[in-house]
């Protein structure tokens, strides 16, 4: 194993000046104003991965927003290992609630605040990082590598699947690395070997043509406000299961080896129940709050749209309401089953007098690792030497749905070592990543690289 720490240090301060950098252009993907921006990120990173060794790097136009594209060919022999990351982030708003602005990155507490910091910029960078420890140290790995980073993770990768499929002899690789998932605490490295599915969809409930007078016709017209209210309060249960038809029967249950190694890592409610900063927790009965997170799926509004919002009170009947619903998948649970489900649920709970669409976004499958793969073996040695610390094995509530289609694309395994921590506030205000986990990650990276190149190649 080898220690760069000596190499990370002499470069710390440009390295933190280039991820501001990156960080200050607003790659929202889902926002079509920012596509400007997107794209400008997309060439930031290619400038800046051609800068750490890879000169051929492009950036490929999709329908959607551009791929950023990397090969670097050592050996026809060796084995290939391909990263995978995005480059897009999600909305900042409300910005109000930024201790600083969102895309003006700011350093506090050993942590770098801005949106992407964590979630994925900030680890995409360390790849970048680590490629150029590797090289500048002229410790070098015979490992082929390929760089795949996308600017539509954050809206359900649509256009990624095809690019694989269609490109898949060109990015063929062994095994697929991912750093977008979080470790236990900045003292626990860890190997994640699961990650719930998706759906995600919005309702608009419709009744009158037009906003009416609360007092000359409420209570003699379906208010749609009253009528969405009613759905979504039908579609949980006092248990807190959802009410959606067949949902839990693919569900696995949870073995006594996995309750095992639940118990062994060290989760505390309360710390959780502070950071969230709620007064209690809560979620389906029966289930530890693990279990609840990594296990069990769950239904969830995420958005809710109707009537008069602003300050002061205004005696209005809305003619309309909106519900942003989503809905985390467990293995053997399939999205579109689920959704379909789902949609004949709502349109039971529905009350005369209203109509109801159902839009379904994006959709990504449950995923879980194969984890007795050699590139286990080879992450468990590269963080240990990283973070002086062996790595736990987790799973994660949040989705990436490409990996269970880079598993099927190219039949290789994949392996997610995140650096992200508990509060990093992905996807809300005042997101961080540690510095701290940054340098010591950048390290635990370039020994995987090694790491990965030694076990694949004796494997094959
Ligand atoms: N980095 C996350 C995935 C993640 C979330 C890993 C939580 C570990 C814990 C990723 O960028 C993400 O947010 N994915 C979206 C996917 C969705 C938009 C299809 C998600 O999970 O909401
Ligand atoms: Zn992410």
């Amino acid at each position: 194993m080898a220690d760069f720490f000596e190499y990370i240090d002499a470069n710390l301060d440009r390295w933190n000046d280039e991820l501001d950098e990156f960080l200050r252009i607003p790659s929202i993907s889902t926002d079509p104003e920012r596509a400007g921006d997107v794209a400008r990120c997309a060439e930031w990173l290619a400038d800046h991965l051609r800068a750490a060794g890879i000169p051929s790097c492009e950036v490929v136009s999709t329908a959607g927003h551009p791929i950023v594209i990397g090969e670097r060919p050592v050996d026809p022999d060796a084995p290939t290992l391909l990263v995978y990351g995005h480059y897009d982030v999600q909305p900042s708003e409300p910005d109000h609630l930024w201790t600083t602005p969102p895309f003006e990155p700011s350093r506090r507490d050993g942590r770098v605040y801005a949106r992407g910091s964590v979630d994925d910029k900030g680890q995409v960078h360390m790849h970048v990082k680590a490629l150029e420890t590797l090289l500048e140290t002229e410790t070098g790995a015979n490992l082929n590598l390929k760089f795949v980073i996308e600017g539509e993770e954050e809206v359900g990768s649509a256009h990624l699947g095809k690019f694989l499929a269609e490109n898949a002899d060109r990015l063929a690789c062994d095994a697929v690395l991912i750093s977008d998932t979080t470790m236990f605490s900045p003292e626990l490295p860890c190997i994640t070997t699961g990650l719930r599915g998706i759906v995600y969809t919005e309702l608009n409930v419709r009744g009158p043509s037009h906003d009416l007078h609360s007092g000359s016709y409420g209570g003699a017209v379906v208010n749609p406000a009253n009528a969405l209210a009613t759905i979504l309060a039908g579609l949980k249960d006092e248990q807190g299961r959802a009410t959606v038809p067949g949902f839990y029967d693919p569900v696995r249950e949870i073995t006594e080896r996995e309750k095992a190694d639940l118990a062994r890592l060290p989760m505390d409610d309360e710390v959780m129940r502070a950071d969230v900063g709620s007064t209690e927790l809560g979620g389906e009965e029966g289930f530890t709050t693990l279990e609840r997170l990594w296990y069990r799926p769950t239904l969830d509004v995420n958005g809710l749209l109707s009537g008069f919002t602003g300050q002061g009170s205004k005696t209005v009947l809305p003619g309309s309401a909106m519900a942003k619903v989503s809905m985390r998948l467990v293995p053997d649970q399939d999205p579109v089953e689920v959704v379909e489900a789902f949609e004949q649920r709502v349109r039971e709970l529905t009350p005369p007098g209203v109509t109801v669409e159902v839009k379904r976004f994006h959709d990504g499958a449950p995923w879980v690792a194969d984890p007795d793969h050699p590139v286990y073996d080879a992450a468990h040695a590269a963080l240990e030497a990283g973070f002086g610390t062996p790595p736990a094995m987790i799973r994660e509530g949040g989705s990436i749905p490409i990996v269970s289609m880079f598993e099927e694309t190219f039949r290789s395994p994949v392996l997610l070592v995140g650096f992200g921590l508990p509060g990093s506030n992905a996807h809300a205000p005042d997101e961080w990543i540690d510095a701290g986990v940054y340098r010591e990650g950048i390290a635990a990276i370039a020994n995987l690289y090694g790491e990965i190149a030694v076990r694949l190649d004796d494997a094959g």
